[in-house]
């Protein structure tokens, strides 16, 4: 590693007026929920987090936003993600999300679902700019907190280097590209070169989603795209040490990863996920234990065991016991 290179990895990304390590948390739907992103704090204390998208009409219209404001500040620095298709509840949902306590506010016009794109929001967006750029202009005048955007490749076409512009014109502080089409959802190789040339036409920092699952494979995509942060996606899941990983790696130390960390982490997600859904955990729990165990000698015999039983204690020694090795 050259010393610049060196002084890069040491560096970290500014958003605004803040500082973050270059290695952020990002959001996947249903899985890096508040127990989840509890669990990654314990690794890592200043490393910013996504929260998975809310729309903003169900944040504005839910009661005590028990459903949608399913965060504590204990998770900060937390950016929280959410998904608009007009100007309508953007006030009243941003008022909302800011007076519970967040550091940044995501919209995410990257989401390929057919119920999302469906309504007019998500990746639909970029390819309806006035559209677009009412909604920046309306987040962006009720928000006292830095805004940052998350996009694609394009809808149907490529556009991101247009919407980035767009983006940052309307006052966005910060975006987030997973450069790939609507059409291709989370498969195929992500375009790196489009990264680079967003980064080129923009001064706001960038930050790349898709494909970095270690620091060799950041190191990979900053050689071709030249980016401020890391969004890590799917390389997170089942991993809550990741960013601490890389942070490790990047600063040329090294870090373990064996059967006791990974039962370890696997247990005591299980424990923040009872304190947070109550025994709705463990039916919860059985889409994190396959990630876990994968690869692990013993994984089928064990899965077997844990996704039949329905009593947390069960489950909890199943776990204490492969922790120690002896099942
Ligand atoms: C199961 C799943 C759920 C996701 N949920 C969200 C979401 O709520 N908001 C969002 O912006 N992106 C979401 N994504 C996209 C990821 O954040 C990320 O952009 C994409 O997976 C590419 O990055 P990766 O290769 O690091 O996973 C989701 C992806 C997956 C696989």
């Amino acid at each position: 590693m050259s010393f610049d290179e060196r002084d890069y990895w040491q560096g970290s990304i500014r958003i605004k007026d803040k500082l973050y390590p270059r290695f952020i948390g990002g959001p996947l739907d249903g899985i890096t929920d508040a127990p989840f992103r509890r669990l990654v704090r314990e690794f890592s204390a200043d490393e910013l987090l996504y929260t998975e998208m809310r729309h903003v009409a169900c944040v504005a219209n839910d009661k005590g936003g028990v459903k949608s404001l399913n965060f504590e500040q204990l998770e900060r620095p937390l950016n929280y993600q959410v998904a608009a298709n007009h100007e309508r509840f953007i006030a009243q949902a941003l008022e909302r999300i800011v007076a519970k306590g967040v550091d940044m506010v995501d919209l995410n016009i990257g989401c390929p679902a057919r119920n999302v794109i469906g309504s007019g929001s998500g990746s639909a967006l970029m390819a309806d700019l006035p559209r677009l750029k009412q909604i920046l202009v309306a987040m962006r005048s009720n928000l006292n907190v830095p805004f940052t955007l998350k996009i694609r490749a394009g809808f149907k076409t490529v556009n991101a280097v247009e919407v980035a512009q767009l983006a940052q014109d309307c006052g966005v502080d910060a975006l987030a590209i997973h450069p790939r089409l609507q059409t291709q959802h989370f498969e195929g190789r992500p375009d790196y070169a489009l990264v680079a040339e967003v980064k080129k036409a923009i001064q706001i920092p960038v930050i790349v989603s898709g494909g970095v699952v270690n620091f060799k494979t950041a190191q990979m995509v900053y050689e071709q795209t030249g980016v401020d942060g890391y969004l890590i996606g799917r390389g997170i899941w089942a991993k809550p040490w990741k960013l601490h990983e890389m942070r490790e790696h990047a600063a040329g130390r090294e870090f373990v990863v064996d059967r006791a960390l990974i039962y370890r982490c696997a247990l005591r997600h299980f424990e923040l996920m009872l304190d947070y859904y109550g025994l709705h955990a463990v039916y919860v729990f059985r889409k994190h234990l396959p990630f876990y165990v994968r690869g692990l000698p013993d994984a089928a015999e064990l899965r077997k065991f844990l996704v039949t039983v329905t009593d947390p204690e069960l489950i909890k020694q199943g776990l204490t016991q492969a922790m120690a090795g002896s099942l």
